[in-house]
């Protein structure tokens, strides 16, 4: 109705636009040249017109025209913004909202009142209903601050309105999809440009000796653009000894690995590196590392080894927060939703292809530098 109603006066209002531009045209041209009229009505009018000029009109009709050349036009009554976000440079930039954040907001009362708190921080949690106690003693830890988002890969949402969080979190529900599939599709930097850190955990970690404010101090307070809290010693999942708790700090930045294991002391992983369990990026290094994480290497592996692309000196703005730290319990959550198949276990099919993902990755990040090295006729540094 509402719709009808609005579309009718529009075709109203156009036929008044032609009224009035024919009726313009026939002053114009019965007038002698050099009679002043106010330039102020001629833009006015050609403002309000839906009407191509004729020069532009045989353009769109000319099908020997490219399109871009079509929009282009020297006509300047039309906006055209080079410098506005790709496909929008017909608009006014003031117009243009290039970034968006993740809050509920009311259906009623005034936008400017939506919100009594603004959020600074975003944590996400990929998780299964079988981790619902382990989320909701997490969810705990983190301040009125935070954004949280959980994504669902097991289609049970509705068991988690039973915690009072959640109702005023955000459900993203997909079965059987990854972390790093849920981050790249629903965490574009655009979207979550309003969070100054953004928490993407994994749902097996423990958190009894991790407070959220107190981390983003000790961030903050040491210049981390990447880090994770310190990882209990004794949990039988640790594999690195970076991202391994030091008893005696606030946090590290590099340590000492296996020997032979870290060639340069300045990479990963010895330096430079922290795990894809329990990342937390600023919001300039999640701009860069969104871009870096590939559609369809769903499992994320060796991005830990790469996200120092995007940081520099990595060694100095990578770490570890020994002073609040985590247990990871190292539960095959989604492990064990692969198929089955040669008569193989499940969890066996989504190892492989872990490991495979992860060698796609190196080879794709390997041949981009190469290309790139061989374009600007320079070589890499590291
Ligand atoms: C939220 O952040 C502000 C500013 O950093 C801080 O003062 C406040 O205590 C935080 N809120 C909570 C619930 O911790
Ligand atoms: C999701 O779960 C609900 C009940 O929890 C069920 O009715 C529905 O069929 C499920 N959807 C799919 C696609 O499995």
């Amino acid at each position: 109705m509402g719709h009808i109603g609005r579309s009718t006066f529009v075709k109203k209002a156009n036929e008044t636009t032609r009224l009035l531009l024919t009726t313009f045209i026939g002053v114009f041209f019965g007038f002698v040249i050099g009679v002043s009229f106010p330039v102020l009505s001629i833009s006015k009018l050609s403002l309000s017109s839906d009407y191509l000029p004729l020069s532009e009109f045989i353009q769109v009709m000319d099908p020997s025209i490219p399109a871009q050349a079509k929009v282009q036009t020297n006509d300047k009554s039309k906006i055209w913004v080079p410098s506005n976000p790709r496909g929008a440079e017909r608009l006014p930039p003031g117009i243009v909202v290039p970034e968006s954040d993740l809050y509920p907001r009311r259906l009623y009362g005034k936008p400017s009142e939506d919100l009594t708190v603004i959020p600074k921080y975003l944590v996400t949690f990929t998780v299964g209903h079988k981790q619902m106690h382990n989320i909701d003693a997490a969810i705990k830890k983190f301040s009125g601050n935070f954004t949280v988002v959980l994504f669902h890969y097991d289609n049970r949402t509705s068991d988690w309105d039973a915690y009072e969080w959640s109702k005023k979190a955000i459900h993203i529900s997909v079965q059987k999809q990854t972390k790093w599939w849920f981050a790249k599709r629903f965490l574009h930097p655009d979207i979550v440009a309003a969070y100054e850190y953004i928490f993407i955990w994994d749902e097996d970690l423990g958190v009894e000796h991790f407070e959220s404010e107190e981390y983003i101090k000790l961030v903050k307070k040491h210049g981390l653009e990447i880090s994770q809290p310190g990882l209990e010693p004794d949990a039988k999942a640790l594999t690195w000894q970076m991202t391994k708790r030091r008893g005696d700090r606030e946090v590290h930045k590099e340590t000492e690995e296996k020997p032979g294991w870290c060639p340069d002391p300045h990479l990963p992983p010895c330096a430079g590196f922290v795990e894809i369990m329990a990342p937390v990026f600023s919001r300039e290094a999640w701009r860069c590392v969104w871009y870096m994480i590939q559609s369809d290497l769903v499992h994320g592996w060796g991005l830990d080894f790469a996200v120092r692309k995007c940081i520099e000196p990595a060694h100095e703005k990578i770490g570890v927060v020994d002073a609040q730290w985590i247990v990871h319990q190292g539960i095959p959550s989604l492990g064990g939703q692969g198929e089955s198949n040669d008569g193989k276990q499940p969890w066996q099919g989504v190892r492989q292809r872990c490991r495979s993902e992860w060698k796609m990755f190196q080879d794709r990040l390997a041949n981009a530098e190469k290309e790139y090295y061989q374009l600007t006729g320079t070589s890499s540094s590291t």
